[in-house]
């Protein structure tokens, strides 16, 4: 038991180690150093940074300048400080469904809802492109925002995505692909748009000295938590400590900050080989996905114009039961697994009067496990998850159906 608990796999990446926080640590003391060039050449347009994935949505619908209690089209099965950002921009989420296979919003389900909406969010989730062509013909001149938290180098008809609509953003917390601490950059297309968000950035407040020394110091705690061989003795059981003393309700406002100095020089040191590393992490899907066997658990795939990033490799199994006996078995095994927005539909009921008509997204969400895929995994890693999965749905199938 000891043994599995020392090895447990976690769930997240938080790629954080010693050199990246003595970096950010010495950042912190520097003055500005707000060098755009090296992200402007991976993306080849010029970014607006901030705080926070959160921060860049709340500017960004800040600036569209929308009636005070518009609604804004939102995948119900997303993160639920999407909502918040919406919310705290005085306007309304609208909650559209998603597809059950690409897990990204459902067109038909927009089409029925696009008359109750002045904005749309469209996530990729887990790194999987949405359907753009469809939804841009839908939307004709409702502004489109690509939240492109999950989807860093994913591509949709061999364009990336963040490119393909009026205004994008990524973030860049810890846990993340880039794992920098917190941050995010925004794309916008729309001269006058990108003048409002600037007109915002401009009051946004600046990291303190201490503020950024206790930041780089927590991310860089809370990451050699969030790894072996503390992960299974300290991280995980606080986490879950944690989580059951946490209200439901998730609302804890939202920090607007600029990016911290820290948090940009590890993006700007990161960004440009992480081709490499996003590369990896589709490998190892791929892996996954010819070597799982898993009866009533259906695999992630891609559409044949669009790359995933796999930055999280999603099983959708049949019933709650079989997703909840496998992520118990797993865990046995040493490898920690995320069901992921297990309890959205209470939170949006709760805090943001959603009315029970995404029933796909309510599926997802008591269906949907997230099993680690990373590009950190050693092969002996990835052949003993597949065999556990293997092992354990084998398992599950002979017992308990
Ligand atoms: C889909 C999605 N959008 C937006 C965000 C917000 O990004 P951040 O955590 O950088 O505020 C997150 C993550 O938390 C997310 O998962």
């Amino acid at each position: 038991m000891i043994k599995e608990k020392i090895g447990l796999i976690p769930r997240y990446n938080w790629d954080y180690k010693f050199p990246d926080f003595a970096k950010a640590f010495s950042a912190a003391w520097r003055h500005n150093s707000d060098s755009k060039g090296i992200l402007e050449s991976v993306f080849g347009q010029e970014p607006i940074l901030t705080g926070s994935g959160r921060t860049s949505l709340y500017i960004i619908l800040k600036s569209l300048e929308l009636p005070e209690g518009s609604g804004v089209g939102v995948p119900l099965f997303c993160c639920p400080v999407v909502f918040e950002a919406i919310h705290e921009a005085g306007l309304v989420p609208v909650f559209i469904d998603i597809n059950i296979d690409d897990y990204c919003i459902s067109a038909s389900d927009l089409q029925k809802k696009i008359d109750s909406i002045s904005a749309i969010i469209v996530v990729h989730l887990f790194g999987h492109p949405a359907n753009m062509d469809a939804i841009s013909s839908i939307c004709r001149s409702i502004p489109i925002v690509e939240d492109c938290a999950h989807a860093l180098f994913s591509k949709y008809k061999g364009k990336s995505i963040g490119c393909l609509s009026t205004v994008s953003f990524f973030s860049f917390r810890s846990g993340k692909y880039i794992s920098s601490g917190e941050g995010s950059a925004i794309f916008c297309q729309d001269p006058l748009l990108y003048k409002n968000i600037n007109r915002f950035i401009e009051k946004l407040k600046e990291w303190k000295l201490l503020q950024e020394i206790f930041h780089c110091t927590a991310t860089y705690i809370k990451s050699i938590l969030y790894n072996k061989p503390w992960y299974g003795t300290i991280g995980y059981p606080v986490g879950r400590l944690l989580d059951q003393k946490l209200n439901l309700t998730s609302k804890t406002g939202i920090k607007l900050r600029k990016i911290a100095k820290g948090d940009l020089i590890i993006l700007n040191d990161r960004i440009e080989s992480f081709f490499e590393k996003v590369r990896k992490q589709r490998e190892n899907a791929f892996f996954f996905m010819k070597n799982l066997n898993l009866k009533g658990g259906e695999l992630p795939y891609e559409k044949s114009d669009c790359q995933s990033n796999y930055y999280q490799f999603a099983i959708r199994f049949q019933n709650s039961s079989q997703r909840d006996f496998i992520a118990d078995y797993l865990l046995r095994c040493g490898i920690d697994s995320a069901k992921y927005l297990d309890e959205i539909v209470d939170v949006s009921k709760i805090d943001y009067g959603y009315r029970g008509d995404c029933p796909n997204s309510e599926i997802c969400s008591k269906t949907v496990l997230v099993v680690p895929n990373h590009y950190v995994l050693s092969d002996k890693d990835l052949n003993y998850i597949v065999k556990c999965l293997n092992n354990g749905n084998e398992y599950f199938v002979s017992t308990c159906t």
